[in-house]
């Protein structure tokens, strides 16, 4: 080394001796202690942007040129209120005349009650930590007395402690999130932080048992955001739901009933090269941002709402403001289709169209005869977790808005039929977005409350239409009261001494002791599954499989209600059932016998099967889709599978396949296109849409998409014997599909296969589609058929599409990566 450097070496140490001496660290403050908020008690630190740090505590640089940590007063530019906070703090320069970097907030006692000069915090000879205004009114304590405190400590990831005799915590500012989360934090569930804006419209985030679920305020809150595990009903509560950020990860922790499986899901984030943190900003998003010295304050990462959401930009209640609608990006504001001359809403702000529309008219409740709703055709919205039940078509879900005076909007969803839909309310419009019904592949309908002038001859006519409305939707109402009633009625009757058996065409009604026998003690196990254990059989002539359900805890009605909707499906391509048993708790049902046994000897475990032929795995293929299609499309409940995987298609000798277990799924109403809100999925196995509140019959078409990919490559969607980065086939297939290289993946073990490599790479186009994240651009079950007969060509743009939406979908080891673990519910209730 030279004199210069000897020299260099000497300056940098003098300049680290100077900057420690400048802020040296005192991270712990002892009992018993009162600092005042004034610059003559408390070392003052101004910064260039005209904002202020008082410290109490304050923690050192992790790495020589991170930021310093600490908690006191904090005034933002320009100073003229105080919070007392955590926050995150640089000064450069020998002797920290460059004050270039602003605070960051990470952390607030009081941010909706800032104090004043001569504020004052007192650590209590007793252990509480209180903050009072400087006229000594109680602001915030922590409200820790009484707890064997011994002293505060801010540790070096910026959490603010009070710790006890024995070094336990007492409490942390890291239980009490503000509106940011730090790496090592951990958020138990019933946690909420804030979004700091609140004078604006209020995010939340909230950790509730199955996930971390993001809200706008309003009454009722709306729901924007879902990071969530599936978990079946009974199968929390052994444990409170955690939420973790840690370097290079949120995940999330789900309690089951066995202690030793929780169910756990990550979110993968940028690994942390400096002090990193997760603001909830005020637009609602959760946005990640890291320390960066050379510019010398926090930058952002990534946005992890958008990780999770779909990639539809549109899709969030602030991209266009109140009443705005996202079409590609673009903002509006509404005005009705059929270009009426009236105009109901104006721009916020004329030059900016993203910050929303008002009503030019506000909505008065006290002249309810004047509001009308203003049609915008092909409109949708983020929110679905309100609906209106009775309300299944168009006009009554019209009618049931304007009933009400909350109700500034409904949102009307349909599918093929606009008789039979999905009626969606909210209390305040947030964004709405525009759709294209094909690909959306459903249709909807926004009507937006408006206040009209009095006197209008048009409004005579409206009121005529409403009260003749009204009329119908009694009289409507009533009948659908009366068809319940006779119902109900029907079911009654039908308790203990039940003729279920001898209703022509229904499944027979078979004794315990019978089906003992036909089975020869339960005897010959066929297989296990979720639900119970299946036996092979014999009813005279017929073999049979009879399923045993376990822990069935149904009681009979629900279980008849059951039976009677699953045997009353008949279809070429669906597992048929023949009888069924219910003596005390005994469930069970019996099944024709498929003797090829389940698709998953056939792809995964082929032993000396000579492997499969690209005709008979086309067959497999189209026969899952009829079978499906039916479900989905054709039947008189709209049935969804939710546990399509190759151990649930049976197949026959002749190669036939059939779909089985779909009773056991939950069945839902033709006019419900939604299924149960409680069922969510595993992000990056599930279908996407799992992780929002409510799910479609697409989740199917996804698992299908899955079960083609399976069968066209001969593996196991997961297979962690391979190497990890093709391990999971549906990534390795986005990866091949980016190269251009898909014929790798077909299964090599078949001649036949690889001598129709131009049709398979067709079929894997079909199974991207069906794999899209966005559910509402995966096709339906009858488009999948048509595609198959020929009838139908896949959209060129499709590979496009497969590999523009998000491939940062955090991915599992779960090797059950299709299928809905449904073990609580035997079968699904009648609803
Ligand atoms: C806390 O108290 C201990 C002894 O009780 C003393 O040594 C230490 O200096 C005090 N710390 C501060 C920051 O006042
Ligand atoms: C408490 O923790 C600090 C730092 O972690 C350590 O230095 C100290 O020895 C601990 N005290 C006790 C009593 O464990
Ligand atoms: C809150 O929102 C308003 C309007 O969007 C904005 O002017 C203001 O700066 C925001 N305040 C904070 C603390 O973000
Ligand atoms: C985060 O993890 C990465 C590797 O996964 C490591 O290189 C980095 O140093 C870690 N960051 C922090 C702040 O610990
Ligand atoms: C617009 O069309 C709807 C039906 O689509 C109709 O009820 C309404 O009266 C029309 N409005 C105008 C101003 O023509
Ligand atoms: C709604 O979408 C359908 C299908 O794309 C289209 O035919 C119709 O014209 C659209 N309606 C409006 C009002 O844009
Ligand atoms: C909806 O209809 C059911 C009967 O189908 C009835 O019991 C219920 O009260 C109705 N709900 C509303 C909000 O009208
Ligand atoms: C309108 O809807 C709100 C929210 O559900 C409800 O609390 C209120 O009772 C309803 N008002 C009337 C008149 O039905
Ligand atoms: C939308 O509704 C029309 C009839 O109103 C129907 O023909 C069309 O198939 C529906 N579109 C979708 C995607 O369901
Ligand atoms: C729509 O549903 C209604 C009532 O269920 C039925 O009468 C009508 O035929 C259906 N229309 C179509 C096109 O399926
Ligand atoms: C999720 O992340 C946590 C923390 O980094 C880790 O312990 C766990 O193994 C991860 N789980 C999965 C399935 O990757
Ligand atoms: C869940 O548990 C409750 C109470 O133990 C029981 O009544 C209910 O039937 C269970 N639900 C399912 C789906 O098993």
């Amino acid at each position: 080394m030279g004199p210069a450097g000897l020299l260099l070496l000497i300056l940098a140490t003098a300049a680290q001796l100077l900057s420690e001496a400048q802020f040296a660290e005192y991270p712990t403050a002892n009992i018993s202690t009162l600092w005042v908020n004034n610059e003559d008690y408390m070392s003052n630190l101004g910064f260039n942007d005209g904002s202020v740090v008082r410290s109490i505590v304050v923690s050192s640089p992790q790495t020589f040129f991170g930021p310093s940590f600490g908690a006191g007063f904090f005034c933002a530019s320009p100073c003229n209120a105080f919070l007392f906070a955590v926050y995150i703090f640089h000064i450069d320069g020998i002797h920290g005349e460059s004050k270039t970097a602003r605070p960051h907030v990470v952390w607030s006692a009081n941010r909706a009650r800032p104090v004043r000069e001569g504020a004052t915090v007192e650590l209590t000879i007793d252990g509480n930590l209180v903050l009072r205004d400087a006229d000594a009114s109680l602001v915030w304590s922590s409200g820790s007395s009484g707890r064997s405190v011994a002293g505060m400590v801010i540790t070096k990831d910026s959490n603010l402690v009070l710790f006890d005799h024995s070094n336990g915590t007492v409490w942390q500012s890291f239980d009490h999130p503000s509106d940011v989360l730090l790496p090592g934090q951990s958020l138990l569930e019933g946690t909420r932080f804030v979004a700091t804006n609140w004078t604006e419209n209020q995010f939340y985030m909230t950790v509730l048992p199955r996930g971390l679920y993001g809200y706008v305020e309003s009454t009722p809150p709306q729901l924007y955001y879902a990071y969530s595990v599936w978990v079946s009903e009974n199968d929390t509560g052994n444990g409170p739901t955690k939420v973790n950020f840690v370097n290079g990860s949120l995940s999330l922790l789900v309690q089951s009933r066995q202690p030793s499986n929780p169910h756990m899901s990550n979110i993968s984030l940028p690994a942390a090269k400096s002090t990193q943190y997760m603001r909830l900003e005020s637009d609602g998003h959760l946005r990640l941002y890291e320390w960066s010295q050379a510019e010398a304050t926090c930058t952002l990462l990534s946005d992890v709402t958008k990780i999770e959401r779909l990639p539809d930009d549109c899709a969030f209640p602030t991209v266009c403001g109140e009443y705005g609608i996202c079409t590609a990006g673009q903002c509006t504001c509404p005005f009705e289709d059929n270009s009426s001359s009236t105009n109901y809403f104006k721009l916020v702000n004329g030059r900016k169209a993203n910050l929303g529309c008002a009503p030019l008219n506000p909505i008065s409740c006290q002249e309810m005869q004047h509001h009308q709703l203003l049609t915008l055709t092909n409109v949708s919205y983020f929110d679905e977790s309100h609906t209106i039940e009775n309300a299944t078509n168009g006009d009554s879900c019209k009618q049931a808005c304007l009933k009400n005076c909350s109700c500034r909007a409904v949102i009307f969803r349909y599918g093929l039929n606009d008789s039979k839909g999905d009626c969606l309310w909210v209390t305040k419009v947030f964004s709405l977005q525009s759709i294209q019904p094909e690909t959306a592949s459903f249709n909807s309908s926004a009507y937006l409350k408006v206040q009209s002038s009095p006197s209008s001859a048009a409004n005579k006519k409206v009121i005529l239409g409403i009260t003749l409305a009204l009329v119908t939707t009694i009289i409507f109402i009533a009948i659908v009261i009366t068809v319940c009633l006779l119902r109900r009625g029907k079911y009654e009757d039908n308790d203990e001494d039940l003729q279920f058996d001898q209703l022509p065409g229904m499944p027979t009604r078979f004794p315990f002791d019978k089906l003992r026998e036909c089975t020869e003690g339960f005897n010959k196990k066929l297989g296990e599954g979720g639900f119970g254990s299946v036996f092979a059989g014999k009813l005279g002539e017929e073999r049979v499989a009879v399923k045993r359900l376990e822990g069935a805890r149904q009681g009979k009605k629900e279980f008849l209600a059951e039976v009677e909707t699953i045997g009353s499906i008949e279809h070429i391509n669906l597992v048929r059932l023949i009888g069924f048993c219910t003596e005390k708790f005994q469930r069970l049902l019996v099944y024709e016998y498929m003797s090829g046994g389940s698709l998953d000897r056939w792809i995964y475990y082929r032993h000396d099967n000579a492997p499969l032929d690209w005709h008979t795995r086309c067959g497999i293929i189209l026969d899952i889709a009829k079978g499906l299609c039916y479900l989905h499309e054709e039947c008189r409940r709209k049935i969804a599978h939710l546990d399509i995987k190759p151990q649930n298609i049976l197949l026959d000798e002749n190669f036939n396949a059939k779909v089985a277990d779909f009773g056991l799924s939950k069945l839902i109403d033709r006019d419900q296109s939604k299924v149960m809100t409680m069922m969510r999925g595993t992000p990056g196995y599930m279908a996407p849409e799992w992780l929002t509140s409510q799910i479609t019959e697409k989740v199917d078409v996804y698992s299908f998409g899955v079960v083609v990919m399976e069968l066209i490559s001969g593996r196991k969607n997961i297979d962690n014997s391979l190497p990890e980065e093709s391990s999971h086939l549906i990534n390795l297939l986005r990866g091949k599909a980016r190269d251009n290289q898909m014929s790798d993946l077909i299964d090599e073990h078949s001649e036949d296969m690889l001598s129709h490599q131009e049709q398979v790479i067709q079929m894997m186009k079909l199974a991207m589609w069906c794999l899209l994240n966005d559910a509402g651009q995966r096709p339906n079950m009858s488009m999948v058929v048509k595609v198959l007969e020929g009838g139908m060509s896949i959209e060129t743009t499709i590979l496009h599409r497969f590999l523009n939406t998000n491939t940062v979908l955090p991915l599992e080891d779960n090797p059950n990566a299709y299928s809905v673990q449904t073990q609580a519910s035997i079968l699904s209730g009648p609803r």
